[in-house]
């Protein structure tokens, strides 16, 4: 039931903050410890890599966690489009481990990679899925669910917060279980909660984004999200965000690469959106979009507080930086409800898209 809301897309966007906290109060203890399978823990800690598979936005999670996971972890982590492993002649280690990600839990593609990890190549499996006794769920080795509750809307916003969420947790109870110094020293419940409290704060404040949405995405034709690292990894799942119920051609795109070929796209008034989140990379993804501000291109900037500066549009609350993705792709689930509701389409059910994909 989506109550007073127009769309379960806005409904499932509010609902990030209480998801990332039921969440923790399933996984983590009043100890701060974090809890699973204890035969779980001790298989993926002794993998000597770990494969994530996904489509969609569950590749876009996976490309986040990968970069959670080797932190926490220390073990090389691979992330596939599940289409193309399916029918890729990958190198697998002997003891390579394979997490599934996906919300529904039925789609075709990653069904076909995990058969082939049980019958070809018999590895160990986790699927980490919104529905517990899903087809995904119930053919992997272990399985644990996101606690996301039902997301119904085609555009996936509150199973991608989830999944991260898992994939930070999990990644912590290896660390720690292989006592490794970033995972025992990164207070994971503290986090996941100073997350939860800055989207609440981003969705607090959707008319602010309501605003920028119309005066910048509702009338173009195209649009470009560009970051860099993390940055870059939100900026995928934006754009997919953005095409698939508003039909903006958008696309994602790394900062550095532009100058290689893609800035030949931009025109004057062309949309820019810029995400600066990581220390790192700030100052590189500021040069490129002076690049594009001298070939006429409109640009909107996204930015934690800590790397904010005059003129930006959306300043986000603080987190580690690690867990930035949770807080920046919600502005970005927002620009693309928006842009959606003012073209005045149906926000749920965009066309030619299904909930999920049960054919290859
Ligand atoms: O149920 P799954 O997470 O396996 O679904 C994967 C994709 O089909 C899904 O994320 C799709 O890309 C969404 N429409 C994105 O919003």
């Amino acid at each position: 039931d989506k109550g007073t809301y127009p769309y379960y897309m806005l409904k499932e966007i509010d609902e990030q903050p209480a998801v990332i906290r039921r969440i923790e109060s399933k996984y983590i203890s009043q100890e701060g410890n974090v809890h699973f399978d204890e035969k779980l823990l001790e298989q993926v800690s002794k993998a000597s890599r770990i494969y994530i598979v996904g489509a969609g936005t569950s590749y876009h999670a996976g490309l986040v966690g990968k970069k959670i996971f080797e932190k926490m972890t220390g073990i090389p982590t691979e992330v596939v489009l599940a289409s193309e492993f399916a029918y890729d002649d990958p190198l697998i280690e002997k003891d390579a481990f394979f997490i599934f990600l996906s919300q529904s839990g039925e789609t075709a593609d990653s069904r076909q990679v995990l058969v082939r990890v049980n019958e070809e190549w018999q590895k160990n499996s986790l699927t980490i899925t919104n529905v517990a006794n899903s087809t995904l769920a119930r053919e992997a080795q272990f399985a644990v669910t996101l606690e996301a509750g039902p997301e119904i809307a085609v555009a996936s916003t509150k199973a991608y917060v989830a999944q991260i969420a898992l994939e930070t947790l999990l990644a912590v109870a290896i660390g720690r279980y292989n006592q490794r110094d970033s995972a025992l020293h990164f207070d994971v419940a503290g986090q996941l909660s100073r997350v939860a409290n800055a989207i609440q704060t981003v969705v607090d404040e959707k008319s602010q984004i309501e605003k920028i949405a119309e005066s910048n995405l509702t009338n173009t034709r195209n649009a470009f999200y560009i970051g860099r690292g993390l940055d870059y990894d939100v900026a995928l799942e934006a754009a997919l965000k953005l095409k698939e119920i508003s039909y903006v051609q958008a696309e994602g795109f790394a900062s550095g690469e532009l100058k290689h070929g893609t800035i030949a796209l931009i025109e004057n008034g062309t949309p820019v959106l810029g995400l600066i989140t990581q220390t790192k990379t700030a100052d590189h993804t500021r040069s490129n979009l002076e690049e594009v501000i001298s070939r006429g291109a409109n640009v909107i900037t996204i930015t934690s507080e800590k790397l904010q500066r005059d003129g930006d549009n959306i300043i986000l609350p603080e987190v580690d930086e690690i867990l930035t993705p949770l807080v920046s792709v919600v502005a970005t689930q927002l620009l693309a409800y928006y842009t959606t509701l003012q073209k005045g389409y149906n926000v749920d059910q965009p066309r030619n898209l299904a909930k999920s994909v049960t054919v290859e």
